[in-house]
């Protein structure tokens, strides 16, 4: 089996789904540039017959972006088909991302309908798909909570019908990742015609396990994973794309790669969180602003003798800078030493205890301990001298 894992970014449509983070074109392109450039397989531009402006969205990536492939979203009709059709015309690579739901729940509650009618909607938005675009993808919605069997029969008759690739979505975070990598190698192992199409893991995070799911897809057989920068989408959000990213590099042991260019990472996290004006958490694995930033004591004094003690992955690897080291009042000597050596203040053994003194009492009242902060505390320990 391949190595390579293709890197399909739905920021631009699952995560643009967002309450409140809605982008109008311009934002877009620019992502979607940023993408391009992150060494993204695929990007999700939008949902066509959605609104006007997602429809034009997709229209201007499709120009704008010519490395990745373009795909925009549908429903299992011709209608929403034909829409996406024409939204994709100028995009140099192109596909289209149609599919139905496969779970029972949403066959009777959804579409008050039955198993093999749903297939059949399914099997016929392919083949009416395949008629305009060769790069099809079959999502098979609540996959998730859907019956193996059914699932299976589902995979292989839109593979027949033409789908180049096979999405299989946890669209409501439910699966544990035991359960969901198992699902995937039913299909591997199940699927007469697997072979003719890629398997792509789509995860939401309702439980947290997002990423651990996608990773035990992969690790089952998938070759692609849907994902968003800074794991943004609908409710808890998607997979997210650093994470996987950065798994897969920091465990070369899985036999994974992927085209990303790491070094890129914290900058389009950045330029995502801005344009969406939406927060990263600080702790957000990767790209959060704590990520690399160390502030007990016994974490700093390990960090300052051999910066692998602490971190696992390197900050300048990510795009992040440097690891930083953060003063509180839980950190130690050692921390404080360092920081005052970058200001340029060495000092003895002796002054160092008076300094940490102080420290203690300043950070007492103070988060965090600034240079501006120390440049205070050295005056005030200099007039005590
Ligand atoms: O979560 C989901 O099932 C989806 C599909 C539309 C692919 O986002
Ligand atoms: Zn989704």
């Amino acid at each position: 089996m391949s190595k390579r894992v293709y890197i399909f970014d739905t920021t631009l449509r699952d995560g643009e789904q967002v309450p409140g983070c809605q982008l109008n074109t311009i934002e877009k392109i620019e992502i979607a540039k940023a993408l391009e450039e992150l060494g993204v397989d695929v990007i999700e531009a939008g949902f066509p017959i959605s609104s006007p402006g997602d429809f034009n969205s997709v229209v201007e990536i499709s120009k704008a972006v010519k490395e990745p492939t373009i795909c925009a979203l549908t429903r299992a009709n011709t209608k929403d088909i034909d829409a996406a059709v024409q939204s994709l015309q100028y995009a140099k690579h192109k596909r289209i991302h149609t599919g139905i739901g496969a779970s029972d729940m949403h066959i009777k509650y959804k579409f008050n309908s039955t198993r093999e009618e749903i297939l059949q909607r399914g099997v016929d938005a392919v083949k009416y798909a395949k008629k305009f675009v060769e790069d099809i993808e079959f999502y098979a919605e609540d996959a998730g909570r859907a019956d193996i069997e059914y699932l299976a029969k589902m995979v292989e008759a839109v593979i027949a019908a033409g789908a180049t690739v096979v999405n299989i979505p946890d669209t409501n975070g439910y699966c544990l990742p035991e359960q969901y990598g198992a699902k995937i190698k039913y299909l591997v192992d199940n699927v007469k015609n697997i072979d003719k199409a890629v398997i792509s893991v789509h995860c939401h995070n309702d439980l947290g396990l997002a990423t651990a799911n996608a990773m035990a897809g992969l690790i089952n057989g998938a070759r692609q994973v849907e994902c968003t920068i800074n794991g943004i989408g609908e409710r808890a959000g998607n997979t997210s794309l650093e994470e996987v990213a950065m798994i897969i590099k920091s465990h070369q042991s899985l036999g994974l790669e992927t085209g990303i260019n790491t070094k890129q990472l914290v900058p389009i996290s950045r330029l995502v969180s801005t344009s969406m004006n939406m927060m990263v958490q600080a702790n957000k694995a990767v790209v959060g602003k704590n990520a690399f930033a160390h502030s007990s004591g016994i974490h700093q004094d390990g960090v300052i003798k051999f910066r692998e003690n602490y971190e696992i992955i390197n900050p300048e690897d990510v795009g992040a800078g440097s690891s930083t080291i953060v003063l509180t009042a839980r950190s130690g000597r050692a921390a404080l030493s360092y920081r005052l050596e970058n200001i340029g203040y060495k000092l003895n053994k002796e002054s160092l205890e008076m300094a940490y003194k102080r420290f203690l009492e300043m950070a007492d009242t103070k988060k965090q301990l600034e240079d501006e902060d120390l440049k205070v505390l050295m005056k005030s320990i200099e007039i005590l001298k």
